[in-house]
């Protein structure tokens, strides 16, 4: 029988599917921000006020042995003085020499380090730096990542990754990760004790502990993972309890020791039936239940833990740990007020006697929904991650009212959680200054010459490069030939669950409106003409891109439209039950979405390649495959389109065995570069299949439109000419904003 607690959870994580309730946009309904701007206790020190900075990754910027170099300085000392009463640090593992993955091969790291004394210099410059703010700083100790590591240690260093028990690697669930021994993970306790007493004396205002999303240290605190049958480590409870007796031994009884756990994997209520009949799955059917981390909770306190946030989810389904814009916002709030009310339910106090808070995380970057949970009690402390990637200044903004002036975050993860699996460092798609602090200046410099600018195409790159002239004293001029601004952002708005993009646009709208020296030309159309008899210093040109019309048969037809018309108006949809969308890329599940969830279609996916929306975030990318068969939209991979005839469209599928199944989000699809020595052929056994389709939509990706351009470099009259965003190549708007602010900067 389900408990309460998992009933509660099931509905939780059913909701994250279905939620249909109007969205939050940045208002500030509830300024002053009382509670939010009200100090914290944590053991010994006192957090100025309850805002704090999520753990985000710090990948490769550090140098390469760990050290934080000033890239890491200067991105983190910014959200200090963005306002944020306390900085962590993303994961820094300690089980160097124990789990392979943490290191590269002659002792490189990406990850930083702080178990080299070549490093400490930067983590007391660090320290110092965010002090020198007013602001509290946590290192994110972490035991490493166990099965979760880069499967390339075998390859690369026929090393094993490891884990609690035999578990498959999560990227290449071939490679099996061997379980550790009680030596090995008594050695990591003792790196993590170590670790702890030298953050102390860096500087490091207090450990944070990385137990959740199913890293090694969640492997060994979790059923589902540690199946070990001997030793003292069996017991799930025991390797985290070791952990926190150990750092509070080898510190203080002052030293704030903070630990982020899930509630719950969430496995069963994320795949239901799948747990007990899917290959991947089963062996973790034994999750931990809510009850069980609870009382985990509470025997962590009693070993010394003063803080705990909480989410939900692992790798498996990892659209939980990292909510993309498809998810509502404070999706998190409920997980942390059951911690929150069972704590005080069983009056569990800290080792120093006080309550012990509870910081929620997840979306929470709208500052009347984040100030509303803290005045409801559903935490004590709020947790920002991509909100302040976005905007470090969100506290200050806030604190002062000037909710509006905040940018928000767009919620594709495109460049900073995509960026990290592909090799990058953190970054964001709608602040180009993110990850860049160290070189680029916080106001772009005054421009020596005031000069007058023609941006053409008002989409994120035109609209970003004619923001960022103007504040350095340039006069633009920006032409627009539809007779709104914002191009892609317009339809890719349109859904509920893109709600993120809404509120951005919102802001540059704002930000266009009253920005000085900025004149806005809608409905016109520009032509090189027009660029001589107003006689521009610079043009930088910007329209964006074209549908592609494909080669298929019956394409023109009348009931045939661009995913692109159809967000815009699905009205266009009104007599169509049955829908086909052509292309399975993140337009065309998104308009799959749209179409099934808000208008009530039927709905067929067809893609070519073996992967819908390949290239996407994983996380995002999961969260709406899985939210598109629960609601049955079927997803045909390995498919062609043969032709389109009023009321059918032809397919060619392949229907082998070995097609990869599209409704795999337990496993991710690896970046092209990392070769999978045991990836599986696909085989050929194609039939032809007549689908039913009352309309068809397009959405087999864009074609750069060159024309203004090229038309204005022909008349050799505009000193300085650029051509960016999705004209020059077919981007996201990661690339169309950096692009933007980058040439604006160079003006
Ligand atoms: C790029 C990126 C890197 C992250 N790295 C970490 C990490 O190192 N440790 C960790 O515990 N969580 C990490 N997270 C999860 C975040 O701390 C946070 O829980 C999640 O982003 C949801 O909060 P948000 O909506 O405020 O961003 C990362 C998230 C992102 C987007
Ligand atoms: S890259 Fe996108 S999701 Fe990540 S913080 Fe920036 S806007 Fe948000």
């Amino acid at each position: 029988m389900p408990t309460d607690h998992e009933k509660r959870l099931a509905e939780l994580v059913a909701r994250f599917d279905e939620w249909s309730e109007p969205p939050p946009r940045m208002t500030h309904e509830l300024f002053p921000y009382e509670q939010l701007f009200s100090p914290l206790q944590v053991n010994s020190i006192r957090l100025k006020n309850r805002i704090g900075m999520a753990p985000l990754g710090n990948i490769s910027m550090v140098d390469a042995s760990g050290r934080p170099s000033e890239k890491m300085i200067a991105y983190l000392t910014e959200r200090a003085r963005g306002g944020a009463g306390l900085i962590t640090s993303g994961l820094v593992p300690v089980s160097q020499g124990v789990d392979p993955t943490v290191l590269e091969a002659k002792h490189l790291s990406y990850f930083p380090r702080i178990d080299t004394r070549a490093t400490w210099a930067g983590w007391r410059t660090l320290a110092e730096s965010i002090h020198a703010f007013g602001a509290h700083f946590f290192i994110q100790l972490s035991p490493g990542m166990g099965r979760v590591g880069s499967p390339e240690v075998l390859p690369k260093r026929h090393r094993l990754p490891v884990s609690a028990s035999w578990n498959p690697n999560f990227y290449v669930p071939g490679i099996p990760s061997r379980p550790l021994s009680g030596h090995a993970l008594r050695r990591i306790v003792s790196q993590a004790g170590q670790a702890a007493a030298d953050a102390r004396a860096l500087l490091i205002d207090g450990v944070y502990l990385h137990g959740h999303e199913g890293y090694l240290l969640e492997q060994l605190a979790n059923p589902a993972f540690n199946r070990r049958s001997l030793g003292e480590f069996r017991d799930w409870q025991r390797f985290p309890i070791a952990l926190v007796e150990e750092i509070r031994r080898r510190t203080a009884p002052d030293y704030p020791i903070m630990y982020r756990i899930d509630l719950s994997l969430a496995l069963h209520a994320t795949y239901g039936e799948r747990m007990r009949t899917v290959k991947g799955l089963k062996k973790f059917g034994s999750e931990r239940s809510v009850d069980m981390t609870l009382e985990l909770i509470g025997n962590l306190v009693r070993a010394g833990v003063d803080l705990f946030d909480v989410d939900l989810g692992c790798y498996d389904n990892w659209w939980l740990p990292h909510p993309p814009g498809s998810m509502p916002a404070g999706c998190f709030l409920d997980v942390a007020q059951i911690v929150r009310d069972w704590l005080s339910e069983q009056r569990i106090l800290s080792n120093r006697g006080l309550p012990v808070p509870v910081a929620a995380v997840g979306k929470l970057g709208y500052p009347d929904v984040a100030e509303r949970a803290l005045r409801e009690g559903k935490c004590d402390l709020v947790l920002l991650g991509r909100p302040l990637l976005a905007d470090p200044e969100w506290p200050n903004k806030t604190m002062t009212g000037r909710v509006s002036e905040i940018v928000p975050c767009i919620g594709a993860q495109e460049a900073c959680l995509k960026e990290l699996t592909v090799g990058g460092h953190l970054q964001c798609a709608v602040n180009p200054r993110t990850g860049f602090e160290d070189v680029l200046a916080r106001e772009p410099a005054p421009a020596a010459v005031a000069k007058r600018v023609a941006v053409v195409g008002a989409g994120p790159a035109g609209l970003n490069c004619a923001l960022t002239s103007v504040r350095r004293g340039h006069e633009v001029v920006l032409f627009e030939r539809r007779d709104r601004i914002g191009g892609m952002l317009v339809p890719g708005s349109r859904p509920h669950i893109k709600f993120d993009v809404a509120n951005y646009l919102a802001h540059l709208e704002a930000l266009v409106k009253d920005a000085p020296r900025l004149t806005l030309r809608l409905g016109v159309a520009f032509t090189p003409e027009v660029l001589e008899r107003e006689g521009f210093d610079a043009v930088v040109v910007c329209p964006g891109a074209r549908p592609i019309v494909p080669q298929i048969d019956g394409a023109g037809l009348l009931h045939v439209h661009q995913a692109i018309d159809v967000l815009l108006d699905p009205a266009r949809l009104s007599a169509a039950d049955h829908v086909v969308i052509v292309g399975g890329g993140p337009v065309g599940c998104e308009c799959a979405h749209y179409l099934a969830y808000e208008h009530g279609k039927q709905v067929t996916v067809i893609e070519m390649l073996p992967h819908l929306m390949r290239d996407a975030c994983q996380a995002n990318r999961g969260h709406l495959l899985h939210a598109l068969e629960r609601r049955g939209v079927k997803l045909f991979n390995c498919t062609r389109v043969e032709s389109i005839a009023p009321g059918e469209v032809v397919v060619v599928r392949n229907v082998s065995r070995t097609v990869p199944d599209p409704h795999v989000t337990w496993a991710p699809v690896l970046p092209e570069n990392i070769p999978n020595p045991l990836a599986k052929s696909i085989r050929e056994q194609l039939v032809r299949e007549r689908l039913r389709a009352d309309a068809v939509v397009l959405a087999v990706g864009l074609l750069p439109q060159p024309e203004i351009f090229d038309a204005c470099q022909r008349r050799f009259s505009a000193k300085q000419l650029f051509s960016i965003g999705d004209a020059f190549q077919i981007g996201r708007i990661f690339e169309a904003v950096k692009a933007g602010y980058r040439v604006a900067c160079a003006l």
